[in-house]
């Protein structure tokens, strides 16, 4: 199929290439010349596992374009609207002025008879606003959320574990059958229902794994206060198929580009709707999720005898999560800017996010490899769970350091090793 894809950041570069290698003929459109540059040469503009292959063998094959004109798009039977929807400063909104722009855009070339399919994530009620525009010009539109996990977003993407499509008219589902018809035919499970339902399925989705993060990092809470182990707790309670142990690993909480706007702008679509009490929950879970970096912070200062000013602290890690080098409203981030505020000498190490981490906090003191983070430190923190922290040896670690103290910011290390080797070991809630 003809196929455009309006937003070319995380959600649209990703869901451009796949779309190539899935066979379509992919043009993807942006405002950001430089983006589309990088894009139309194979070259990603982020860190993304995979992203790199898919990108040139799409651009290769002639399959995969890239432009900043939308008239460029014109052909398209189907246009992916994939832009950003970021958090208002003020009301923790989501801010809709990519989307609209691009409805706009996409309005002044769309041919009668095609479609266009949202995957932003927006406040529900945005495609009942939107669709009267693509009507005017005998388009139609769909909303068809996005789950795309960073680290595995080709993946996710090529084989997702559902498919939503929000219609107006059932035929128009059928149009998104034949775009993911390769995934259809391996048995993904699809879901066809209204405009609310799959807005609300992509926003309640991420709600609810914010609160099974926040759930166990509370009872990582009640652990510190009675000398429990969450990690332990997690293991017992995940056993019951009912609750799962994915989404339950206790440490220094949630962040990135999606949950943490996601449940802000969430509640604050509820007030809009006079709804706001059902939504109430999600501030606690916001406050958990928050009260956990300042935990680590305390944690510090305790193991540095009341005070981490003038100590030296090599923090590992900067990203939100392994296998991302994305520092959007990153705990790793946040816990080294707040260590270094009250006077610590921070070396902080990323495998990928140091570039990005700088571009937040200039002042950021970095080093490229663990051993030279960590040379004479008086403590290490480990913030994100690369591979290569979680593999690391204590006496190897324990020969470049100063002390030996470390904080497992993600509950990732066995503390007895680590106590066996002279260690002062704490994780959190353990
Ligand atoms: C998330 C959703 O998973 C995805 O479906 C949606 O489309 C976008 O938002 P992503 O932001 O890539 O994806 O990250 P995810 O893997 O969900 O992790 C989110 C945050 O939660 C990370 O900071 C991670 O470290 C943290 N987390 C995750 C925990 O603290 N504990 C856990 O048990 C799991």
């Amino acid at each position: 199929m003809r196929i455009s894809v309006f937003g070319c950041g995380y959600l649209g570069a990703v869901h451009a290439a796949s779309m190539a290698e899935l066979g379509h003929d992919v043009v993807g459109v942006d405002v950001d010349a430089a983006k589309i540059a990088a894009l139309g040469e194979g070259h990603a503009p982020f860190f993304e596992p995979g992203l790199p292959d898919l990108l040139e063998r799409g651009v290769r094959s002639r399959r995969l374009r890239f432009s900043t004109d939308p008239a460029d798009a014109a052909d398209a039977e189907v246009h992916f609207l994939a832009v950003g929807t970021p958090q208002s400063e003020e009301s923790g909104a989501a801010d809709l002025r990519y989307v609209d722009a691009a409805v706009e855009a996409i309005a002044a070339i769309v041919r009668p008879g095609a479609l266009v399919a949202g995957k932003s994530t927006v406040p529900v009620g945005t495609a009942a606003r939107l669709a009267p525009i693509l009507e005017a010009r005998g388009a139609k539109l769909a909303w068809n959320p996005e789950f795309l996990r960073e680290g595995f977003a080709i993946e996710d993407t090529l084989r997702p574990d559902r498919l939503v499509y929000g219609v107006s008219d059932d035929a128009d589902a059928a149009v998104l059958d034949e775009v993911y018809a390769t995934a259809i035919e391996a048995g993904t499970p699809r879901i066809v229902t209204d405009y609310a339902t799959a807005e609300l399925v992509k926003v309640s989705a991420n709600a609810f794994l914010a609160t099974k993060i926040s759930f166990i990092n509370a009872m990582a809470e009640i652990s510190e206060a009675t000398g429990a182990d969450v990690t332990s707790l997690a293991d017992a309670i995940g056993l019951d198929a009912r609750i799962g142990r994915r989404f339950l690993n206790a440490g220094v909480g949630f962040g990135g580009g999606c949950l943490p706007k996601d449940i802000r702008a969430f509640q604050a679509r509820a007030d809009e709707l006079g709804v706001g009490e059902s939504l109430h929950f999600l501030r606690e879970v916001d406050a958990i999720n928050l009260r956990r970096r300042q935990r680590v912070v305390d944690v510090a200062a305790e193991l540095l005898d009341g005070d981490v000013a003038g100590k030296r602290i090599a923090v590992l890690g900067l990203a939100f999560k392994p296998d991302s080098d994305d520092v959007r409203d990153s705990p790793a981030l946040d816990v080294a800017a707040r260590l270094s505020a009250l006077g610590a000498d921070v070396v902080a190490t990323d495998p990928e996010a140091i570039g990005p981490a700088l571009r937040r906090v200039a002042d950021l003191a970095t080093a490229p490899t663990v051993e030279e983070a960590a040379r004479d430190a008086d403590l290490v923190v480990l913030l994100t769970e690369w591979r290569e922290y979680r593999d690391l040896e204590p006496e190897r670690l324990g020969a470049v350091t100063r002390g030996r103290r470390i904080i497992d910011g993600r509950n990732v290390l066995q503390p007895q090793a680590w106590r066996n080797a002279g260690w002062e070991y704490r994780g959190l809630g353990r």
